[in-house]
Parts: structure tokens; sequence; C-alpha cells
């Protein structure tokens, strides 16, 4: 704990606290959450414009990712939840990817759908973007199929500008960047 009350985590210095915005709670995942995210990343819809849902065990294999990858990136990808029904409707976030020869962190956002176009995925990503200005300079990258207009929108409501169109495992994405820091 330090002196302003904010939990930090004693190894790596990162601020452990839930963010808070109008609608929404955005904040690490614990294992409580394991039940949920496996439901959602083994459901096409919820996995829509990803190469596919996922297997019960390679949603577990995710879900332990998420838990390690947070424990070190603060703005990691992290649950959404929705503070009117206390359920986790998605996530927003970072996770390394390696392109063109260097090591990326990629923002990605998900919602179930029954929450898309209420803002949500725009209002919890810029919280935590927020966290990612105070604790890391560098550069974002994003990674969006052509078609996917809302996540464009959501992207550029952001702050991330389109860098180009390139192959990212066998599938054409437009390629947007944001400068943190
Ligand atoms: C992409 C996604 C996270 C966006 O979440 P969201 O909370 O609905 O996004 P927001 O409401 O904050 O903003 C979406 C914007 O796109 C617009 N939009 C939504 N659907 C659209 C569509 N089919 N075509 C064009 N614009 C669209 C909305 O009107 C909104 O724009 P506005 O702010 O100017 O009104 C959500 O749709 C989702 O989970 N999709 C499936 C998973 C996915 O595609 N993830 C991203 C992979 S790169």
């Amino acid at each position: 704990m330090r002196q302003d009350g904010r939990r930090v985590d004693a190894l790596t210095g990162c601020h452990l606290d839930a963010l808070t915005t109008a609608r929404l709670l955005v904040r690490m995942p614990r294992e409580a959450d394991r039940e949920r995210f496996v439901e959602l990343f083994c459901d096409e819809e919820f996995m829509v414009f990803y190469p596919g849902s996922l297997t019960e065990e390679e949603a577990n294999v995710r879900f332990d990712h998420m838990v390690a990858l947070c424990q070190t990136v603060p703005f990691g990808k992290q649950p959404v939840v929705e503070s009117s029904s206390g359920l986790v409707v998605g996530y927003t976030g970072v996770d390394y990817i390696d392109f063109e020869g260097k090591t990326w962190l990629e923002w990605g956002y998900r919602l179930v759908s029954e929450c898309r176009g209420l803002g949500y995925a725009t209002e919890a990503s810029q919280a935590l973007l927020a966290k990612a200005h105070q604790t890391y300079t560098g550069e974002l990258l994003a990674l969006i199929a052509p078609e996917n207009l809302a996540s464009m929108n959501v992207c550029h409501k952001l702050g991330f500008t389109f860098w180009k169109q390139a192959q990212v495992e066998g599938d054409i994405r437009s390629l947007y960047t944001l400068v943190v820091g």
C-alpha cells in the first residue's frame, strides 16, 4: 500500500486498483472469473472476427495467460464488468504479438453481443489507456479486420492512427498505432 492509499504490487510497483467509469469496472482478472471467460472464449458470437472460438482446454490456457500477463503489464487484457449487472461483459487491454520481427503490445477489446453498441468498449478502453499512459512509454499496435467498422471506430476514438494494411497470420488486417507515455 502506498501513502496515497493506492495498492501497488510489491514486485512490479504496478497499480492494482480497479478502474471505475460511469457504467463499468475494469479490473485485474481473478480465479473466480475463469468459468465466465472459458464460457466466453468458447462462444462463437463472442469470438467473432477471431479465427474461431476456442476449445475448453484452449480457453483455460488463454485465461491462465490473461492472469499471468496482468501480473506484469498493468494494462494487460482484463475483465470489463458492467456495474449495473455485476457481470463480466468482455475484456480490454494489451497482449504481446510478434509482427515483422518485433514484439509489440497489441490492444484488443471484445464484448458480449448484447453489450455492443453502447459505447462500453470506448469507455472501458479509455480508462485503461490512461493507466497505460501513466505506466508505459512506447508504441501500441491494433490489428483490425478491414470489415470491422465498429472496432475501427473505437480505435479512432482511442486516438490510434492508421499505419498500413498487412498480412497477419494469414489474414489481411488494418494496422493502427498509438504512442503512449
Ligand atoms: C468492436 C466492439 C468491441 C465495439 O464495442 P462497442 O462498445 O460496441 O463500441 P462503441 O459503442 O464504443 O463504439 C462503436 C462505434 O462503432 C459504431 N458501430 C457499431 N457497429 C457498427 C457497424 N456495424 N458499422 C459501422 N459502425 C458501427 C458505433 O455507432 C460506434 O460509433 P459512434 O461512437 O460514433 O456512435 C464490439 O462491437 C465487439 O465486441 N465486437 C466483436 C469483437 C471484436 O470485433 N473485437 C475487436 C477485434 S479487432
